[in-house]
């Protein structure tokens, strides 16, 4: 284990608690939205701005990558100015892609742009074995020959086909990547079934600033007209959904009263809608939403692709359950391991048991803190939900999971007011 890996292995969080949060959290943008509109930054010679990226361990893995494949990088302030006018490799190595599976992003721009792409399997992660069969089998429609070996994929195209490409499963990654494919594709290429999540409109909406032609964006049916070059742009992304949706129920965990600012509330509608069936009360504003103190009952809930209850924000829902009276079901439809907060939970007195694709969880009983461990991304922010409401501290181990997807995590529960300190 490198210096690095270790002194990252090394951090922890302490927090305190039971406490009450209150005043404002500014929402980061989507690291959801910018892994994908990085990678079609290597779709262009000409020049592209993207503000406020948000200072996550993930993007500067994508910018990483982007810089071995010969994109020029520099910031001017809250500006990142990207120029992928001269590549100089085609190809992604496990020792990136292994730290981070969104790197298979950079599969359908590759291909799009130099015409061959040779970019490693991501693996499986804690969450579950994540194939990306559904990415090749329909870049294979569209004309390009994909060969696995030595745990790469080899992928060239004389020419890139557009068809009719139907997904069994709207998958968020494969949607991306074959919309990328399809931009300079000859002729049309239509995805059916494809997924519908904001992420997914956000890379539309700046590959069309691009001045490519994709139409249907945020239905299931996506339409992209292939183009001959796309053109310099400046663009910035949307808030990240899923880390306004774990402040609210950070909020609501603590019955307190916080406003949760700097996103787009509809890309929450069905979280709001089925968290205010438990009581809770949440003002919608413009910019975000108002959480007040409210007195939760269960209801029984399952993930679903968009725009159902996302799986992203799964673990979070079951740290707020343990607050609700009485026993809820959570359901997780979309990964086969994704439920590896429960464990770590259950150290600090949860009441949950776990059947099948399903969480059964006691709400009422009350939390201790202990030291406990991340796993996952969103599994950790379970946990920093769950420290906030147990009696005494808790220690958070292996916090870089966090510093995946939440941008200044402990700074923003800090400004909540929450008793949150980082040890070394
Ligand atoms: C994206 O992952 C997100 N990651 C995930 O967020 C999110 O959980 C997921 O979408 C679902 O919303 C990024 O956007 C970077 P999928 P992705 O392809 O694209 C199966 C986080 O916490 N599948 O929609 O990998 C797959 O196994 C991360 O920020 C195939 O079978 O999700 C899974 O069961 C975690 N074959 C389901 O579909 C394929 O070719 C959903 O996967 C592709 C997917």
């Amino acid at each position: 284990m490198g210096h690095k890996e270790k002194e990252l292995k090394m951090k922890k969080l302490k927090i305190t608690g039971p406490c009450k949060l209150s005043g404002e959290v500014h929402i980061s943008r989507a690291k959801n939205a910018y892994l994908p509109i990085l990678a079609a930054v290597l779709l262009t010679d000409k020049e592209v701005r993207l503000r406020n990226l948000p200072d996550l361990r993930d993007i500067k893995t994508m910018v990483k990558l982007l810089k071995n494949l010969g994109v020029e990088v520099h910031e001017e302030g809250e500006t990142t100015v990207f120029n992928a006018k001269n590549l100089s490799s085609h190809e992604a190595t496990y020792e990136l892609v292994k730290t981070m599976r969104a790197s298979i992003f950079v599969l359908g721009p590759l291909i799009s742009r130099l015409k061959k792409a040779k970019v490693s399997l991501p693996g499986g992660c804690a969450i579950g074995t994540r194939p990306i069969d559904i990415h090749l089998k329909n870049l294979e429609k569209m004309g390009v020959h994909i060969d696995l070996n030595s745990g790469y994929v080899q992928a060239n195209a004389e020419e890139l086909k557009g068809t009719r490409l139907a997904l069994n499963f709207p998958s968020v990654g494969a949607t991306e990547n074959l919309m990328m494919a399809g931009v300079f594709a000859d002729g049309t290429t239509i995805i059916e079934n494809a997924a519908k999540e904001p992420e997914i409109d956000d890379l539309a909406n700046f590959l069309n600033s691009m001045g490519a032609k994709i139409s249907g964006i945020g239905t299931s049916k996506i339409t992209i007209e292939g183009v001959k070059e796309l053109f310099e742009t400046e663009y910035e992304s949307i808030g990240d959904r899923i880390e306004a949706a774990t402040y609210i129920m950070a909020g609501l965990a603590t019955s307190s009263d916080i406003k949760v600012l700097k996103f787009d509330p509809t890309h929450l509608e069905f979280v709001i809608d089925k968290l205010k069936e438990t009581g809770a009360q949440i003002d919608v504003l413009e910019n975000g939403v108002h959480v007040k103190p409210s007195k939760l009952k269960s209801i029984n809930i399952e993930t679903a692709p968009y725009p159902g209850f996302p799986t992203d924000a799964q673990a979070q829902l079951v740290s707020l359950s343990l607050m609700s009276e009485g026993t809820t079901i959570v359901k997780e439809n979309i990964f086969e391991n994704r439920f590896m907060h429960v464990p770590e939970l259950i150290r600090m007195g949860a009441n949950i048991n776990l059947s099948g694709n399903a969480a059964i969880v006691e709400g009422g009983h009350e939390l201790k803190g202990a030291p406990v461990m991340c796993t996952d991304l969103r599994a950790s922010a379970a946990l920093i939900i769950a420290a906030l409401c147990a009696k005494g501290e808790t220690i958070i181990d292996r916090v870089y999971h966090l510093e995946r997807g939440y941008e200044k995590l402990s700074a923003k529960f800090a400004g909540l007011g929450a008793n949150v300190e980082v040890i070394e």
